[in-house]
């Protein structure tokens, strides 16, 4: 009898079309159409009941109706995704979804402060030198003309961490690094992280980090040094800052300077940060000591150079309106978000 064995191959082919939609590579509801239907597989099959004897029908009728039931149940029980159009897990993915957020952080502002100032000496032939920051005292200070009894080298303002070795106070060690290491003529910026032995508050802190600046060459003047600063404050500041050097004092550079610049007296706030002079102190700079040369075999009678170093914290805090310099260091995301 042909119709039994039509069952059995309809019910063969139903079971293969089901593995097919549970693994998402056939459509639930076609597949429903094509055996439910009303012209499907399963109703061809109750037609061909019509054509068998009357002692045939009810044994076979038995068997159709196990398949209807068969394969209802079975489309029943596909798991909720595969029955939504299309085919399982592919079609499940919703494209309208926002996708999930990359955290990409952002540049620290002391870094991008410190990007800056190199962007504008690079563009002036400087070149890059990084150096220690643990360092003996030749590097910190004997080569840089520091007497042996200058406080400085006072553990009280200087991290030592063991006999002859200490954290550096400045990032001028680097300038005795780079001509030990390079021949005059040099045009150098050495950024670098410094220590001081200082206790922690909003305008002060253990660590903090300082652009250092050397120019050695025939015949650098005084002049050099301050028409290049003026252009590194207008570079930095804006085209119309207006500078002034103050004379100072380092063991290392003679004469020695800093320089101001104008900040202005507008606001309350000027007159806090310029103590009400208007004037704000953002580096100090020199002509390289002739002894600093000697140390370093540098012939200072063939040589001359000048040398700066600005401490990028105070210069950030200025820049950004800043209140506390802890807050560089303390890693807070709602502080550096906003950078
Ligand atoms: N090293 C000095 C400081 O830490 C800054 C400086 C560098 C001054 C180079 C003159 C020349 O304050």
């Amino acid at each position: 009898m042909t119709l039994l064995t039509d069952i059995d191959r309809v019910r063969a082919e139903f079971d293969n079309r089901l593995a097919a939609a549970k693994a998402g590579k056939e459509d639930a509801e076609q597949l429903r159409h094509a055996f439910l239907g009303r012209k499907g597989r399963v109703a061809g099959l109750f037609a061909g009941l019509g054509k068998l004897t009357a002692d045939e029908r009810p044994a076979a009728g038995r068997l159709l109706n196990e398949l209807k039931d068969h394969v209802a149940q079975c489309l029943d029980d596909l798991p909720a995704g595969a029955e939504t159009g299309g085919g399982g897990e592919e079609e499940a993915l919703d494209l309208t979804l926002p996708g999930d957020p990359v955290p990409l952080g952002s540049v620290h502002p002391v870094t991008q402060l410190q990007e800056q100032v190199k962007r504008i000496f690079m563009r002036l032939g400087f070149s890059i030198y990084y150096g220690p920051e643990v360092e003996t005292e030749f590097y910190n200070f004997e080569a840089l003309n520091f007497q042996p009894d200058h406080p400085a080298r006072d553990m009280q303002d200087t991290f030592y961490v063991g006999e002859n070795l200490l954290l550096r106070t400045h990032t001028s060690n680097n300038q005795i690094h780079a001509m030990q290491q390079m021949k005059p003529p040099l045009r150098i910026l050495m950024p670098g992280r410094v220590f001081r032995n200082e206790a922690i508050n909003a305008r002060s802190h253990c660590q903090f980090h300082q652009i250092e600046g050397l120019v050695v060459d025939r015949n650098i003047s005084m002049a050099e040094l301050k028409g290049t600063m003026t252009h590194f404050a207008r570079a930095l500041y804006g085209p119309d800052t207006r500078t002034r050097f103050r004379p100072s004092y380092f063991p290392f550079t003679e004469p020695s300077a800093e320089m101001d610049i104008y900040w202005g007296l507008q606001t309350e706030r000027d007159h806090r940060i310029t103590k009400g002079t208007g004037w704000l102190e953002i580096l100090g700079c020199g002509m390289v000591h002739p002894n600093v040369l000697r140390a370093v075999h540098v012939d200072p009678q063939e040589w001359t150079g000048y040398a700066f170093g600005m401490g990028l914290e105070r210069m950030a805090m200025l820049k950004w309106d800043i209140g506390d310099i802890r807050y560089f260091y303390e890693g807070d995301l709602r502080f550096l978000r906003q950078f």
